[in-house]
């Protein structure tokens, strides 16, 4: 069985999706890391983000092992590396490219083939998983979300301010909302969850409910 869990950056979608999996004893797949791992390997080869025969060579060349919450880039763990701020600025090209979005919609289409998985990111339910059997889109507040980030970056040692990060947050969701390939929106059979004001615990408990049948 597959759940997908889209949605904006912080609405808790990662934190959420993993507690999910394990309430429901599934597999957990984030994305969002898929396409970070793609943008530091990009950073760290130099190459221009933008450019599409240099991404497909770039991919031909790197290898990426993904696991729950751990990615590997050319053997060395770059779990942190990829939520570093830099990462997060340079990850827009890399989502808009059609050529990363098709090799790692292959990825993630393989990785949960046959398996019960919890799969988070923009696009699960709209294009990688439109048949999944449960669909969520969480969304909140955006000076909620920013603040939830300050704190995630705060607590990897990284001091950036809370304006700063609520204009980062703001482009980063206009390209990926306005872009052509798999936009950031909810799929049209997607449960759609306000977080604002609930508690981790409460949108999983919600989430768990949907699944086990007990909410509609
Ligand atoms: O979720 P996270 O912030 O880690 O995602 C990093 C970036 O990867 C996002 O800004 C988004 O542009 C892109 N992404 C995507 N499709 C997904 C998951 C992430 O385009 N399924």
């Amino acid at each position: 069985m597959i759940i997908t869990i889209d949605g904006p950056a912080g609405s808790g979608k990662s934190t959420v999706a993993k507690a999910v999996a394990e309430k429901l004893g599934f597999e957990y797949l984030d994305t969002g890391a898929m396409f970070r791992a793609v943008t530091l390997a990009a950073l760290r080869a130099g190459i221009d983000l933008h450019d599409q025969q240099a991404l497909s060579d770039l991919l031909a060349r790197v290898r990426m092992e993904f696991s729950p919450g751990q990615v590997v880039l050319d053997g060395e763990d770059v779990s942190q590396a990829i939520r570093a701020d830099n990462v997060s600025k340079s990850s827009s090209p890399i989502a808009e490219s059609p050529v990363v979005r098709q090799h790692l919609a292959e990825r993630q289409r393989q990785l949960a083939a046959g398996r019960n998985i919890v799969c988070e990111g923009r696009d699960q339910g709209t294009v990688i998983f439109p048949h999944a059997e449960y669909k969520f889109f969480l969304v909140a507040d955006p000076m909620e979300r920013a603040r939830r980030r300050h704190r995630q970056l705060s607590q990897m040692g990284e001091e950036i301010s809370l304006e700063e990060i609520l204009k980062t947050q703001q482009e980063r969701d206009q390209r990926d909302s306005q872009r052509a390939l798999a936009p950031l929106k909810p799929a049209p059979d997607a449960l759609v969850i306000d977080t604002t004001n609930l508690t981790i615990d409460e949108v999983v408990a919600r989430i768990v409910d949907v699944v086990q049948g007990r909410l509609p």
